[in-house]
């Protein structure tokens, strides 16, 4: 059973015609634009607005109609996977490095709904590790200082290089033990010079979707 798939295309379920649509990035998120581009095929009017250079790629390729974040307001519903849920439907994501874009994309849609499947979710944030955006100039300092709140920060690397957000920095993947007061260490991450954001999205998620091993979608709101 692939779970990610189940409750990816299952989201699509909440958008309608004339909606703004933002559109999350990741493996689970994928499976959602994909049915989503069928859809438009068949005359579904919306429009989307990705949250990363890889889901811009792919909405093109299925003919999904985008919109620039600048010129809109606000947006209908986003659809995006998460690394963590918590009961509270608090969230860590970045694991893809898209963690920016998808915050800023989130904050501006009126619902924000959350595609997981079962291993997701979880009573505690921070087994996985919290990715946190950094700007490369002086990103050691930087990481000292996101050290002292209580964990170890790894500077993340893929093919043996730091890996490039988006938006030209780095991630430092921060492991706490736990993480149990997701506000504070929201708000202490992001007041450290060199931070550009964190993947803690708190009392942003409105639904989640839980794509369950035996094939059913819970939902949580
Ligand atoms: C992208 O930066 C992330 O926030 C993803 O949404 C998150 O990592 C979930 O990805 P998967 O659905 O691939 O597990």
């Amino acid at each position: 059973m692939n779970t990610k798939k189940l409750v990816g295309e299952n989201a699509v379920d909440y958008i309608s015609d004339g909606m703004i649509v933002g559109l999350g990035t990741g493996s689970t998120a994928y499976w959602m634009v994909v049915k989503l581009g069928e859809l438009v095929k068949k005359g579904l009017d919306i429009k989307g607005v990705a949250t990363s250079k890889s889901t811009e790629t792919l909405a093109h390729e299925l003919d999904i109609p985008l919109v620039n974040l600048s010129t809109i307001e606000k947006i209908d519903v986003t659809i995006d996977g998460a690394d963590e849920v918590n009961p509270e439907l608090q969230l860590i994501k970045g694991g893809g490095g898209a963690l920016l874009r998808e915050k800023m994309v989130a904050s501006i849609s009126d619902r924000l709904i959350i595609v997981v499947d079962e291993s997701k979710y979880v009573s505690n944030l921070g087994h996985f590790p919290l990715p946190v955006e950094v700007v490369p100039f002086g990103w050691e300092l930087t990481r000292k200082q996101i050290e002292k709140l209580g964990c170890i920060a790894n500077l993340r690397i893929v093919d043996q290089d730091s890996f490039i957000t988006d938006n030209g920095n780095y991630i430092l993947d921060c492991y706490f033990e736990a993480i149990h007061n997701t506000t504070d260490l929201h708000m202490q991450l992001n007041k450290i010079i060199g931070v550009v954001e964190n993947g803690l999205f708190v009392n942003m998620a409105n639904t989640v979707l839980i794509g369950l091993n035996d094939g059913r979608v819970k939902t949580l709101t």
